[in-house]
């Protein structure tokens, strides 16, 4: 990493960064519009999975590697339910199970740019895998630190690599404050994070976001294209028993290890008093790319909340045309028109005489995910995983229709 590594950014740092991140994206999405090139007709989608292994993080990468319509380029664990020294074999095992040897994985961040990490093994288990024992891997990580490989990726293949973010968003912010123009490379970013309906980790922050909620906020700010399947319908994404049964009669080394991870989850859950549930947050952000007719999305501009006392880590979802607010015919979608403001809070009475505006005029930077067809989800994930050809409808998995298509 350069002498400005992220991985030591002071609060100033961040600042600083955020904003030439932001200006790069401007510049990258830029006044000349220069379309990032088409993918090639019928060809697969080139990817780079960011995660945290984790229960759903395991079971999402599994689903990945048995979705032949990504050309998996890299696998990028980070620290978040479990330290780094954890996620990075976790995903490791993951490769090996689904036969997968030629993905690169590459060593990401094992702490948040500006905080102390916090886990979630109360979660996922102590392993990060619900207590399920899968042997050590015997294949290791590439030699390059993930932000780098990221980087050298994208620059490969510029405007081809969709980023595929199920962890704390560390790694990515730190590829993008070392390459200024690296955000108006990037395909599109399809994350599992966020909420506009609440946390879960705290009454306002999601986990991933509340890990790293500087991160986040590069993330957003950067121009990439965003989509965001966070709680709002991750939420609904619920495991059943019934699930569980079907991996577990999948006569695939695959199956067989997403049930054993699985039966462990939901029981745990069980036990911890919950009727329903786990939540297959990861694998639905997975399931999103895949097939976006899973997911109806909505334009927002989101941001982040990074210095509240007890709300870090929050988005905020500005728009001002959701909602059930009744228009005069013919403005109820013209956001531009409306010129909305995205202001900050009300001014302290030591501070500015106004309210901060963050942005002159409303221009959403980010799809969020708002429903979801949860039956067809659980098709695909489950089929898939059980070894089942699931075929995804072509009208959805096509390049020049895709939502992240540009
Ligand atoms: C997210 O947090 C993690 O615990 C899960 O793996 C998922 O990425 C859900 O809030
Ligand atoms: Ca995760």
């Amino acid at each position: 990493m350069k002498a400005n590594s992220p991985f030591r950014m002071t609060r100033r740092d961040f600042v600083t960064t955020s904003a030439a991140t932001l200006a790069a994206g401007k510049l990258a999405l830029g006044a000349s519009g220069a379309p990032v090139p088409e993918q090639p007709a019928g060809s697969s989608f080139r990817v780079i999975i960011d995660t945290d292994p984790g229960v759903d993080d395991a079971l999402a990468l599994l689903f990945a590697m048995r979705s032949p319509e990504l050309k998996i380029e890299a696998i990028t664990p980070v620290a978040g339910n479990v330290p780094l020294d954890l996620t990075l074999p976790n995903a490791l095992r993951m490769v090996e199970i689904a036969g997968r040897k030629e993905i690169p994985v590459a060593a990401g961040a094992k702490q948040p740019l500006l905080r102390r990490l916090v886990t979630a093994a109360y979660v996922h288990g102590q392993n990060g895998l619900d207590g399920v024992v899968f042997p050590e891997p015997t294949i290791k990580p590439v030699s390059q630190p993930a932000a780098q490989l990221i980087c050298e990726i994208i620059r490969k293949y510029p405007g081809e690599v969709t980023l595929l973010t199920i962890g704390p968003l560390t790694n990515i912010a730190a590829a993008l404050s070392s390459d200024p123009v690296l955000a108006g490379m990037v395909r599109s970013l399809v994350m599992m994070g966020g909420s506009l309906s609440g946390g879960n980790i705290t009454p306002a922050a999601e986990f991933n976001l509340y890990v790293d909620p500087e991160a986040a906020r590069i993330v957003f700010q950067s121009g990439m294209p965003i989509t965001m399947v966070g709680l709002d319908v991750t939420r609904k994404a619920t495991l059943t028993e019934e699930h569980v049964r079907a991996l577990e009669a999948g006569q695939n080394p695959v199956s067989q290890a997403a049930a054993r991870i699985a039966r462990n989850a939901i029981e745990h859950t069980r036990e911890h008093g919950f009727l329903a549930g786990p939540n297959m947050h990861d694998p639905l952000a997975i399931a999103g790319f895949l097939d976006p007719s899973i997911l109806k999305l909505e334009d927002y501009y989101v941001d982040v909340e990074t210095m509240g006392e007890l709300t870090a880590g929050q988005t905020l979802g500005y728009s001002p045309v959701a909602g059930d607010l009744r228009r005069r015919p013919g403005m109820e979608k013209d956001a531009a028109k409306l010129n909305m403001p995205i202001r900050g809070s009300a001014p302290t009475l030591a501070g500015t005489k106004s309210s901060p505006v963050v942005r002159e005029n409303y221009v959403p930077n980010a799809k969020v995910a708002v429903d979801v067809n949860s039956a067809r989800f659980f098709e695909l994930l489950i089929g898939r995983l059980s070894g089942a050809t699931v075929p995804i409808p072509r009208a959805s998995f096509s390049p020049g229709r895709h939502p992240d298509a540009v």
